[in-house]
């Protein structure tokens, strides 16, 4: 399986951290240290009040901008909610869907989130579908079942040509914020069950193109061995994307070992 067709694609999730100011000089500095990359793509998730500020100095640098949920609605009467017709006018072309804190801090459902999955797909913003099995769920060898049921909720029902139009994110929950990284080998074969998952559902090719991200506790110091697993491509980080020396480590990781 070839794996030099993925643009591995460094995201920062900057959760409910930052103002707008700090942002701005945050995007400013990371330019400056990382350029323009071209051989990776570099991400950014704001909360939505920093989504059109940064608009102008994000598509400068050549960086990504991203949402951190929506609704699946395109309007109505949901009081705090934001449509993707409102996120993709802020020039936003991703959205996170299903983040672990979503789902266990505000209660949603894997339906919820199939259905944000495919209304992203829709107005053409790339979700980047989060799952990821809990440490009693790990402990138990339920962990393929529980990426299993994720995956299906969310992206079996959708229909997808093009491997750009989604990305998916397993991010083991117990490794989230908690400094316990997964070894490069769990993430990877998390990351390879995905894709056979993948395969079936869609076929080789889409499997192949669809980049899947490793997500909690990733750090400078462990960018490198995760980057270096063949399924791996590319990384969602929380706290260690808020210090911009820290992300900009995380951005420039080097693959050393990897094969394909
Ligand atoms: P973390 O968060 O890097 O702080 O573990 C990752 C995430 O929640 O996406």
């Amino acid at each position: 399986m070839s794996t030099n067709v993925r643009t591995p694609l460094m995201a920062a999730n900057w959760k409910m951290h930052l103002s707008v100011a700090e942002a701005v000089s945050f995007i400013a500095k990371l330019h400056e240290i990382v350029g323009t990359p071209q051989d990776r793509e570099v991400l950014i998730a704001p909360p939505f009040t920093h989504l059109w500020p940064l608009r102008e100095a994000m598509t400068a640098a050549g960086f990504s901008l991203s949402a951190q949920n929506c609704h699946w609605e395109r309007q109505g009467a949901f009081t705090g909610e934001v449509s993707l017709t409102m996120i993709q006018e802020t020039g936003c072309r991703y959205v996170i869907v299903g983040h672990s804190e979503r789902r266990h801090i505000f209660g949603e459902s894997d339906a919820w989130i199939g259905l944000k999955t495919a209304a992203a797909l829709v107005h053409g913003v790339v979700p980047i579908v989060c799952i990821g099995e809990k440490i009693e769920e790990r402990e138990a060898g339920l962990t393929e079942e529980v990426l299993r049921r994720q995956l299906t909720a969310s992206v079996e029902g959708v229909s997808l040509q093009d491997p750009n139009r989604l990305v998916i994110a397993y991010e083991p929950v117990w490794a989230i914020g908690t400094g316990k990284t997964a070894t490069p080998q769990q993430a990877q074969e998390a990351h390879a069950f995905v894709r056979q998952w993948l395969a079936k559902r869609f076929d080789k090719a889409v499997a192949n193109g669809v980049r899947i991200l490793y997500g909690g506790s990733v750090k400078p110091d462990n960018v490198d061995d995760l980057m270096a697993q063949p399924d791996i491509d590319g990384a969602l980080v929380g706290g260690a994307s808020l210090q911009v020396t820290s992300f900009a480590r995380i951005v420039q990781f080097t693959r050393s070992v990897k094969n394909g």
